[in-house]
């Protein structure tokens, strides 16, 4: 086994990326090996029923299993995190640990469309009552508790609109009446946004984002606080969740270059996020990073960086205007993720049942990925003048 290094909580975030689950490494290898366990076998009758060794079922947990988890757990400041074969696994798998029939769970409006479904179906029907708020209610939650709220989940920045959420306020009132805070923390990619020591106390990522980054391999995180663990560990295990050893294996490998893709990205879409700012076409351009952006000061206070996704409100434009735009484009693809090198764009139209969105249409979700934002900015403007041409 690699030895532990002394102090770990005094070395810089990058540095604890690059060494985090070490002494998982056997051999003089710095990377776990891929268990691909089912079976894991006893030395004696007595070590059969006692179950006292650190590895006990291929389900329940292996040297590659554990080396993710404890890493993402460290990045995140969390006690221990599981892993999930996708985000929305991880989400359902948090949302079933905590929540049981009679109760009220508070679900912000502007969450991950697949989430809102969730709710909207199986979490109702089983007799768990949802309600939407807005994303911008900061400490206001206060006044939507209910001696039931369990759960008060957020997501921050929000889905597509990208609204910054005032965690610190809202973690404040749902402690204040009993309930836990669960965060989609995805965005921040528990890099930029440091969820425990902001007073969540579980933090969910689609793993599949940027942790994974090379648009490889779909899985999901549940990082939980001390006094969350057990009730979760002991659901995900009843739940009979485990992932893939090989995914988890490209996540930890992805998950060692995080602070050096994630400042690549950072930069490109502030650089391309600026100049779309500029452009006659373009109403607003929603990053949070941007000063005009709904939640700027938020994330001045909260968090220590953005990634590459952010969205644009264009001036109103036919549909097929739009379409002529997006379907001429070289570098960007269109597709449902993000995270990876590639950049995307996709057009969206804003989805929300406790809010009214009046910020315009058409609405573009940008990811920008590890290409020159010099060529992505060029291919943008060639969709410009493919706009114009056809409107
Ligand atoms: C914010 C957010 N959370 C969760 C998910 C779900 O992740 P997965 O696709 O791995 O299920 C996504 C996927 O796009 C997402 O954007």
């Amino acid at each position: 086994m690699a030895k532990e290094l002394k102090n770990r909580s005094a070395l810089n975030p990058a540095t604890r990326i690059a060494t985090a689950a070490r002494p998982y490494a056997e051999h003089g290898a710095v990377n776990p090996a891929v268990y691909r366990a089912s079976t894991i076998t006893y030395p004696d009758v007595a070590t059969l029923h006692t179950r006292n060794q650190d590895y006990t079922y291929g389900r329940k947990g292996t040297p590659t299993s554990r080396a993710f988890e404890t890493a993402v757990a460290e990045l995140e400041g969390g006690h221990d995190c599981k892993a999930a074969p996708s985000g929305l696994a991880a989400i359902t798998a948090a949302l079933l640990s905590f929540l049981k029939a009679g109760d009220h769970l508070l679900m912000v409006d502007t969450v991950y469309w697949p989430a809102r479904q969730l709710c909207d179906t199986l979490i109702k029907g089983l007799g768990i009552e949802t309600t939407y708020y807005d994303p911008l209610i900061g400490g206001g939650i206060k006044s939507l508790m209910r001696p039931n709220t369990r759960v008060v989940y957020c997501e921050s920045p929000g889905s597509q609109t990208m609204e910054v959420q005032d965690v610190p306020a809202i973690a404040a009132a749902a402690h204040g009446h009993g309930a836990i805070v669960i965060l989609d923390n995805t965005w921040g990619a528990g890099h930029y946004f440091k969820a425990f020591a902001m007073g969540c106390d579980v933090s969910i990522q689609a793993a599949t984002k940027y942790i994974v980054g090379h648009s490889d391999a779909m899985l999901g995180t549940v990082t939980c606080n001390e006094a969350t663990w057990g009730q979760f560990k002991e659901a995900y295990e009843t739940m009979g969740l485990f992932a893939g050893p090989d995914d988890m294996y490209l996540a930890l490998r992805g998950l060692r270059t995080l602070d050096v893709r994630l400042e690549r990205h950072m930069r490109s879409a502030i650089a391309v996020a600026e100049w779309l700012r500029g452009r006659p076409e373009v109403e607003t351009v929603l990053h949070p990073a941007l000063s005009n952006a709904p939640g700027h000061s938020l994330w001045k206070r909260d968090f220590t960086g953005s990634c590459g996704l952010f969205s644009v409100v264009l001036k109103p434009t036919a549909e097929n205007a739009v379409a002529a735009m997006l379907d001429g484009l070289e570098l960007f693809s269109m597709g449902y993720s993000w995270g990876g090198f590639e950049s995307l764009v996709i057009p969206f139209k804003p989805h929300r049942t406790a809010t009214t969105w009046t910020g315009g249409a058409p609405c573009l979700r940008l990811h920008i990925g590890l290409e020159h934002p010099d060529d992505l900015i060029a291919d943008l403007h060639s969709g410009f003048r493919r706009m114009a041409a056809s409107t």
